[in-house]
């Protein structure tokens, strides 16, 4: 994806994936869009849990999947979408996306690849990947940006990264 790279995350556990979400869920903004790649059960609905948390969303979060699109209200309303099912790219044009996408909340996009070509010009995007060597519940996080926007969000992981990690870029 034509996005730039920023740095690498690793996380142990899923408590530790919640967390960076809660974190990254705090200083959120409107309009804010956070795309999530990787493979089937790599986390990408774990770090939106915890993104919900942090906007202050008590509701559980759940998959989309038959829905494409969940609705959650904290401090401001958190857009989660899942495009896995969507049967052609375009048809994000029929669920509205736009309606939705840079407006009054932060928007969440599972599997946000699968329609590159429609994303907005700013996001930050969190690549997650399984490593099976390093165990079943290791997880590198590889942090991309487009655009210049969403300042605070990635200087919230610049920190969440230093503090956390030994991986550093
Ligand atoms: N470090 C970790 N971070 C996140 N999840 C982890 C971690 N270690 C283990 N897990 C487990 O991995 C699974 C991640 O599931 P999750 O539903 O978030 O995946 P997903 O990427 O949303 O999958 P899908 O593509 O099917 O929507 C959960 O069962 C979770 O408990
Ligand atoms: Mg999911």
């Amino acid at each position: 994806m034509n996005d730039k790279y920023i740095r690498t995350i690793e996380t142990q556990n899923e408590q530790e994936t919640l967390a960076l979400g809660k974190f990254m869920g705090k200083v959120a903004n409107p309009g804010d869009t956070i795309c999530l790649t990787g493979d089937l059960g790599s986390g990408k609905t774990v770090i939106t849990r915890g993104v919900a948390c942090g906007i202050g969303i008590n509701e559980g979060v759940t998959s989309p999947t038959f829905t494409l699109l969940n609705i959650y209200y904290g401090h401001i309303p958190m857009y989660h979408f899942d495009v896995y099912r969507l049967e052609s790219p375009e048809n994000v044009l029929d669920i509205g996306f736009y309606d939705y996408i840079g407006n009054d909340g932060v928007a969440l996009i599972e599997w946000a690849d699968l329609i590159e070509d429609y994303l907005p010009s700013e996001y930050v995007r969190l690549d997650i990947k399984r490593d099976f060597e390093t165990g079943n519940d290791h997880r590198m996080i590889d942090i991309y940006q487009k655009g210049e926007g969403m300042k605070e969000t990635i200087d919230a992981l610049e920190r969440w990264g230093n503090e956390h990690d030994h991986i550093s870029s």
